[in-house]
């Protein structure tokens, strides 16, 4: 009986990481979002997947959507609601999620322009390659580049937009927002699409 009031104990002392290691063990603040983002965070449809994204980064969306720095009407009210040990507990509970590495020889994203900026970006516009921030194949790297592979086109070309219009915080440095303002319609079609045909990590592996 002690034993298990101390088990007890820790897990409300330390929820993160009793989530991040049990199987199965979802912060009960998960359950709501697996209707919109998949039961594994892979996305569904036009909603993008979590699976991938960095604990900080995905705190710091969560943070934004609440404040309303990053706005979005169906995020907005689900943010708010979570207090912040809830937020940290999903922010741990999808980061810790291991998607399958994707295989790269699957993808077949499409040549031209839009993979010209993602591979090489514009040097003459003091615009950086996406894939030296977003890594090799955009899968992301670490806890604050997040992957773009597989992301819906939409849901890419919205963000690009967003902090255009001063809709979404720049985030770490201000990075995004000083490479959004070099891209134009065209550029934003195209660099959306590329990432939205590659592999996202998990979607090609098998098993
Ligand atoms: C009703 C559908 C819905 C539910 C439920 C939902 N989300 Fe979302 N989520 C969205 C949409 C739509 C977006 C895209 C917002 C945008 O375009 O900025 C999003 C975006 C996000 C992002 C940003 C992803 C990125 O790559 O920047 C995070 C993080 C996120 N949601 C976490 C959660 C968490 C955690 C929950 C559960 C507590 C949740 N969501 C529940 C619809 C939903
Ligand atoms: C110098 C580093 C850097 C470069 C180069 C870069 N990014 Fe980013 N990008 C970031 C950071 C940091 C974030 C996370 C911002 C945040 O925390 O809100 C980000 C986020 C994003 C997101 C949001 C992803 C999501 O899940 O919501 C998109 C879309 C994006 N970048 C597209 C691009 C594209 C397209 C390019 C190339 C034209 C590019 N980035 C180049 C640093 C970079």
């Amino acid at each position: 009986m002690a034993r298990w009031l101390v088990i007890l104990g820790l897990c409300l002392l330390f929820p993160t990481a009793f989530a991040q290691q049990s199987p199965g063990g979802a912060p009960a603040a998960a359950g709501s979002c697996v209707a919109c983002h998949g039961p594994e965070g892979q996305g569904s449809g036009a909603y993008p997947h979590l699976v991938g994204l960095g604990e900080a980064y995905i705190r710091r969306q969560l943070d934004a959507f609440a404040s309303g720095e990053r706005a979005n009407a169906i995020m907005k009210p689900i943010a708010s609601g979570l207090s912040e040990s809830q937020r940290q507990a999903v922010a741990a509970y999808f980061s810790g999620l291991s998607p399958v590495p994707a295989d790269a020889a699957a993808g077949a994203p499409p040549d031209g322009p839009g993979r010209t900026l993602a591979l090489h970006g514009r040097w003459q516009q003091d615009l950086p390659a996406c894939v030296q921030c977003h890594g090799p194949g955009g899968q992301g790297i670490g806890e604050d580049f997040p992957p773009l592979a597989g992301q819906p086109a939409a849901y890419l070309e919205d963000q690009l937009k967003a902090w255009r219009a001063g809709n979404r915080p720049a985030g770490p440095q201000g990075l995004m927002g000083h490479i959004a303002e070099r891209l134009d319609e065209d550029d934003l079609k195209a660099v959306a699409a590329y990432f939205a045909a590659l592999p996202a990590a998990g979607e090609a592996g098998d098993d």
